[in-house]
Protein backbone atom coordinates (compact mmCIF):
# COMPACT_ATOMS: atom_id res chain seq x y z
CA UNK A 1 0.00 0.00 0.00
CA UNK A 2 0.82 3.44 -0.81
CA UNK A 3 1.42 6.31 1.68
CA UNK A 4 2.35 9.64 1.46
CA UNK A 5 4.50 11.92 4.08
CA UNK A 6 3.59 15.28 2.87
CA UNK A 7 6.54 17.84 4.67
CA UNK A 8 5.25 21.58 4.29
CA UNK A 9 7.82 24.95 4.11
CA UNK A 10 11.29 24.76 5.66
CA UNK A 11 11.11 21.66 6.68
CA UNK A 12 13.92 20.70 3.73
CA UNK A 13 16.11 22.93 5.89
CA UNK A 14 16.14 19.89 9.02
CA UNK A 15 19.25 19.81 10.23
CA UNK A 16 20.27 23.20 10.29
CA UNK A 17 17.45 24.75 10.73
CA UNK A 18 17.17 25.66 14.29
CA UNK A 19 19.07 22.28 16.00
CA UNK A 20 17.79 22.89 19.50
CA UNK A 21 14.28 22.40 18.43
CA UNK A 22 14.10 20.45 15.16
CA UNK A 23 17.17 18.17 15.95
CA UNK A 24 20.12 17.46 13.67
CA UNK A 25 18.03 15.02 11.22
CA UNK A 26 18.12 16.28 7.72
CA UNK A 27 15.17 16.04 5.00
CA UNK A 28 17.35 13.87 3.67
CA UNK A 29 17.89 11.45 6.38
CA UNK A 30 13.86 11.86 7.26
CA UNK A 31 13.19 10.38 3.74
CA UNK A 32 15.41 7.34 4.02
CA UNK A 33 14.20 7.07 7.86
CA UNK A 34 10.11 6.92 6.52
CA UNK A 35 11.21 4.57 3.20
CA UNK A 36 13.31 2.30 5.47
CA UNK A 37 10.30 2.01 8.21
CA UNK A 38 7.69 2.04 5.23
CA UNK A 39 9.71 -1.09 3.71
CA UNK A 40 9.46 -3.33 6.76
CA UNK A 41 5.39 -2.50 7.54
CA UNK A 42 4.93 -3.33 3.72
CA UNK A 43 4.38 0.33 2.38
CA UNK A 44 5.38 1.99 -0.14
CA UNK A 45 6.59 5.44 1.56
CA UNK A 46 6.71 8.54 -0.69
CA UNK A 47 7.77 11.55 0.75
CA UNK A 48 7.08 15.30 -0.85
CA UNK A 49 8.00 18.31 0.66
CA UNK A 50 7.20 21.70 -0.58
CA UNK A 51 6.73 25.83 0.19
CA UNK A 52 4.03 26.44 -1.99
CA UNK A 53 0.51 25.50 -0.92
CA UNK A 54 -1.17 25.51 -3.97
CA UNK A 55 1.15 22.26 -4.52
CA UNK A 56 0.51 20.95 -0.83
CA UNK A 57 -3.37 21.21 -1.91
CA UNK A 58 -2.66 19.16 -5.03
CA UNK A 59 -0.79 16.81 -3.39
CA UNK A 60 -3.87 16.66 -1.44
CA UNK A 61 -5.79 16.06 -3.73
CA UNK A 62 -3.87 13.02 -5.12
CA UNK A 63 -4.54 11.89 -2.12
CA UNK A 64 -8.02 11.81 -1.34
CA UNK A 65 -8.45 10.90 -5.16
CA UNK A 66 -6.49 7.71 -4.88
CA UNK A 67 -7.37 6.94 -0.95
CA UNK A 68 -4.03 7.21 -0.25
CA UNK A 69 -3.38 7.59 3.70
CA UNK A 70 -1.43 10.45 4.14
CA UNK A 71 1.36 11.64 7.29
CA UNK A 72 1.03 15.29 7.09
CA UNK A 73 3.22 17.41 8.76
CA UNK A 74 1.71 20.73 7.70
CA UNK A 75 4.92 23.18 9.74
CA UNK A 76 3.62 26.32 9.76
CA UNK A 77 0.42 26.52 7.46
CA UNK A 78 -0.75 23.90 10.55
CA UNK A 79 -1.34 26.95 11.95
CA UNK A 80 -3.68 28.97 9.76
CA UNK A 81 -4.05 27.32 6.07
CA UNK A 82 -7.53 26.73 5.68
CA UNK A 83 -6.85 26.10 1.96
CA UNK A 84 -4.88 23.05 3.25
CA UNK A 85 -7.30 22.13 5.85
CA UNK A 86 -9.83 22.02 3.42
CA UNK A 87 -8.28 19.75 0.94
CA UNK A 88 -7.38 17.30 4.10
CA UNK A 89 -10.93 17.07 4.69
CA UNK A 90 -11.47 15.67 1.55
CA UNK A 91 -8.93 12.71 2.16
CA UNK A 92 -10.81 9.72 2.27
CA UNK A 93 -8.33 7.11 4.06
CA UNK A 94 -6.48 8.21 7.30
CA UNK A 95 -4.59 11.39 8.06
CA UNK A 96 -2.05 11.48 10.72
CA UNK A 97 -0.68 15.04 11.84
CA UNK A 98 3.15 14.82 12.72
CA UNK A 99 4.98 17.66 14.57
CA UNK A 100 8.29 17.65 15.53
CA UNK A 101 8.64 19.97 18.28
CA UNK A 102 5.97 19.99 21.04
CA UNK A 103 4.00 22.82 19.89
CA UNK A 104 2.33 23.19 22.88
CA UNK A 105 5.24 24.15 24.54
CA UNK A 106 5.95 26.75 22.52
CA UNK A 107 4.71 30.22 21.38
CA UNK A 108 1.04 30.63 21.94
CA UNK A 109 0.57 31.34 18.05
CA UNK A 110 1.86 27.58 17.57
CA UNK A 111 -0.49 25.97 19.75
CA UNK A 112 -4.06 25.42 17.72
CA UNK A 113 -3.39 23.29 14.49
CA UNK A 114 -6.74 24.23 11.80
CA UNK A 115 -5.77 20.02 10.72
CA UNK A 116 -6.62 18.74 14.13
CA UNK A 117 -9.95 18.05 14.45
CA UNK A 118 -9.98 16.44 11.26
CA UNK A 119 -7.20 14.47 11.49
CA UNK A 120 -7.77 10.82 12.69
CA UNK A 121 -4.96 11.47 15.12
CA UNK A 122 -1.95 13.69 16.06
CA UNK A 123 1.96 13.56 17.09
CA UNK A 124 3.24 16.18 18.61
CA UNK A 125 7.02 16.56 20.45
CA UNK A 126 8.51 13.13 20.14
CA UNK A 127 10.92 14.33 16.72
CA UNK A 128 11.62 12.50 13.78
CA UNK A 129 10.62 9.35 15.12
CA UNK A 130 6.39 10.75 15.28
CA UNK A 131 7.00 9.98 11.51
CA UNK A 132 7.96 6.47 12.07
CA UNK A 133 5.26 6.23 14.53
CA UNK A 134 2.49 7.66 12.40
CA UNK A 135 3.64 4.92 9.68
CA UNK A 136 2.90 2.14 12.58
CA UNK A 137 -0.05 3.35 13.57
CA UNK A 138 -1.34 3.28 9.66
CA UNK A 139 0.17 -0.60 9.50
CA UNK A 140 -1.51 -1.74 12.85
CA UNK A 141 -5.00 0.31 11.64
CA UNK A 142 -4.48 -2.12 7.96
CA UNK A 143 -4.87 -5.28 10.10
C1 LIG B 1 6.41 22.15 13.08
C2 LIG B 1 5.89 23.18 14.11
C3 LIG B 1 5.37 24.42 13.39
O1 LIG B 1 4.91 25.35 14.35
C4 LIG B 1 6.47 25.07 12.59
O2 LIG B 1 5.95 26.16 11.87
C5 LIG B 1 7.18 24.12 11.70
C6 LIG B 1 7.45 22.77 12.17
C7 LIG B 1 7.07 20.93 13.78
O3 LIG B 1 7.27 19.94 13.09
O4 LIG B 1 7.37 20.98 14.98
O5 LIG B 1 7.63 24.48 10.62
O6 LIG B 1 5.32 21.68 12.32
Amino acid sequence: MKVLVLNGPNLDRLGTREPLIYGSTTHADLVEMCVAEGKELGFDVEVRQTAYEGEMVKWLHEAADASIPVVLNGAAWTHYSIAVRDACSQLTAPLVEVHISNIHQREEFRHHSVISAIASGVIVGLGVEGYLLALRWLSLKQK
